[in-house]
């Protein structure tokens, strides 16, 4: 990403900040309506998770300049959602709900250059996110507990 995207994406993000509870509330009615599958990973009350979501978005967001300074943030954060059962085919969706959900509340202010920037934006933190569950997995694994534990853990999920 060069400057002039990075800016663009932390300028959208400063106009949804006010009204950063409602984006999340937005978020997760778009993700369960449109990957209904997707629901049962979710607590039932979603609005503290909505606000959590939004809170480390924040952090990437104001990071975007410096992702290697907030990579081991966004690798624990990876493996925790490796435990979550979140598998890597997941983060297109939630890339594209999250697109939707910023051109929503964004109107016409989210251009085709800051859609195109917010793309970017979630397309690098996601590379990160599953290089770092891959990564989780070959370190584990030498831990023979550890592997067993993960055996049981992939065939419930199918993966
Ligand atoms: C790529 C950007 C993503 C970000 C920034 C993000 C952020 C977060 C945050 C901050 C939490 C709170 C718990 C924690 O910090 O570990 C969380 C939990 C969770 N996320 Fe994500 N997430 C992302 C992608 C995904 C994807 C692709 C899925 C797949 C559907 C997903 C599913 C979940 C689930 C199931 C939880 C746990 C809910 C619970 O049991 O409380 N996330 N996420």
């Amino acid at each position: 990403m060069n400057q002039d995207m990075i800016v663009l994406v932390q300028k959208s993000f400063r106009d949804v900040a006010p009204i950063a509870d409602t984006v999340g509330a937005t978020f997760y009615a778009r993700l369960f309506e449109t990957h209904p599958e997707v629901r049962p990973m979710f607590p039932e009350d979603i609005r503290p998770q909505a606000r959590k979501l939004v809170q480390m978005l924040a952090m990437v967001v104001n990071g975007l300049h410096r992702l290697h300074a907030i990579q081991p943030e966004v690798e624990a954060l990876a493996r925790r959602h490796k435990d979550y059962g979140v598998a890597d085919a997941h983060y297109p969706v939630v890339g594209e709900t999250l697109i939707w959900t910023l051109e929503h509340h964004l109107g016409d202010a989210f251009t085709p250059q800051v859609r195109g920037a917010w793309l970017d934006a979630f397309t690098s933190l996601a590379q990160l996110m599953i290089g770092a569950s891959h990564d989780a997995v070959h370190a584990s694994g030498a831990d023979s507990d550890s592997r067993a534990d993960r055996s049981n853990h992939d065939a419930q999920h199918g993966y």
